[in-house]
């Protein structure tokens, strides 16, 4: 859990990045309709969430650094009995001021009297534009409101800064509470996999191990999925972010898995492949093998003061290296890596920053430098190799198959931690665990 001590905290270290004289105006995600007036399950802005734990939506927080009466307000929807008995509990603004650690709190059906006031003379707002189109117009009223009121004397409202990239630096190094709760999401979503693994039998469907994995994200205390479950057999695997998992699962085919849980507002993103029947083919068995290295080679680059684009390095290496030993590719290794021969098979990076999204915030690159790894980030690490079926230009033994092997990296002070490590992913542990 997170205390309401660390999320005042990461008040502070947002108000002491910003300037003087400004204001931070955070809105809670939309609601979104489904259907009719059927809502998809609410997921709150990741930024809000970050910032104060609050997960209902119609919520707008304030953030104004040096406000004598306070520098944490909040909006929200008051208590009422009748929609609280259709829709659910609302904290309401007294229950939130406490609970949330804020210095003031108000019915958001208020906002419109009180925002612009707090607006007022202000040099600089941070905010987020662009991810709800309705309140991005609301704000330029607001902002309108007090800059274009003759009357007013003050001064005139206000630069609009990006309230994102701050945000962004502050959530790219995980505390040591956002460390347990992403150990917690991996190790549910590596339990998940292995359940998974256990289960498959030729003849089922995609969407009977979607479901398994599923079952035990949600038996074990996770929310769902931090994103939608991928579950490809055969050359379905071959989409990279394929999620119809409808087919059936042949016998002599590979399944590939790339699935994580959110639990209290964190991801774990894991992709295992294996085969349907439990026994990796010769052809099979040469491709894991490739990835797997490549994947290992990426893992063990990873540590302070190394660059980001080192773990991506070593995989097109490897993979390269591996193709040409395979025979799929033909010619000196340097010169099919200079050419980029390797992306008609692998054709993504290795990594990306994992966190309260799953894709999350944060620059790859600094002044058009890749970034340095710190202790405390934390990243995915997943080559692949994937050969479309209609691949003329491969011997057939090789086509329709494609592996992903993913897992989640902790940059740690000694080097790194693979917080995924609770499911196999060595032939022999895999083939050993289905049978
Ligand atoms: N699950 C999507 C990804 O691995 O990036
Ligand atoms: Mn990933
Ligand atoms: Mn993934």
């Amino acid at each position: 859990m997170i205390s309401k001590k660390e999320y005042a905290g990461r008040r502070k270290d947002l108000m002491s990045m910003m300037a003087d004289n400004s204001i931070a105006v955070i809105a809670a995600a939309p609601e979104k309709v489904r259907s009719k007036d059927t809502l998809y399950p609410y997921k709150q802005s990741t930024n809000f969430s970050y910032l104060s734990g609050f997960s209902e939506p119609c919520a707008v927080m304030l953030l104004i650094p040096n406000r004598q009466q306070g520098e944490c307000v909040l909006f929200c929807r008051d208590k009422d009995p009748l929609r609280e008995t259709w829709d659910g509990l609302r904290l309401g603004p007294i229950e939130a001021k406490r609970a949330l650690a804020l210095d003031d709190a108000f019915p958001i059906d208020d906002i419109d009297d009180i925002l612009p006031g707090l607006l007022e003379g202000k040099s600089h707002i941070y905010y987020s534009a662009g991810k709800d189109k309705a309140f991005d117009k609301q704000l330029i009223q607001w902002v309108d409101e007090v800059t274009l009121d003759k009357e007013s004397d003050s001064e005139p409202c206000c630069e609009q800064v990006d309230l994102d990239h701050l945000l962004a630096e502050l959530r790219l190094i995980k505390s040591a509470a956002e460390i347990k709760l992403m150990r917690k999401a991996a190790d549910i979503s590596a339990e998940a996999h292995c359940r998974a693994m256990r289960f498959c039998q030729p003849g089922q469907y995609e969407y009977q191990l979607q479901a398994e994995i599923e079952h035990q994200f949600m038996t074990s205390g996770a929310t769902g999925p931090a994103y939608t479950s991928i579950v490809g057999g055969g050359k379905n695997a071959c989409i990279l972010h394929y999620i119809e998992n409808q087919s059936a699962l042949k016998s002599g085919d590979l399944v590939l898995i790339d699935a994580g849980c959110e639990y209290q507002n964190y991801a774990a993103d894991i992709t295992r492949t294996f085969p349907i029947n439990g026994k990796f083919s010769t052809a099979q068995a040469a491709i894991y093998d490739v990835v797997l290295a490549a994947q290992k080679a990426a893992i063990n680059c990873i540590s302070p003061g190394v660059t980001y684009d080192q773990a991506n390095k070593a995989t097109i290496e490897v993979i390269t290296q591996g193709l040409v030993e395979l025979g799929i590719l033909t010619g000196d290794v340097d010169q099919l890596i200079a050419e980029g021969a390797y992306r008609e098979f692998y054709m993504h990076s290795v990594s990306h920053w994992l966190g309260m999204d799953v894709h999350d915030v944060g620059d790859y690159k600094i002044n058009n430098q890749w970034r340095v790894y710190e202790a405390g980030m934390l990243l995915t690490i997943e080559p692949g190799i994937y050969i479309a079926a209609d691949n003329q230009n491969v011997d057939k033994k090789w086509r329709g198959i494609a592996v992903r092997i993913e897992d989640d990296i902790l940059v740690t002070k000694a080097g790194r931690e693979v917080l995924t490590d609770g499911v196999p992913k060595q032939r022999d542990q895999i083939e050993s665990l289905m049978a």
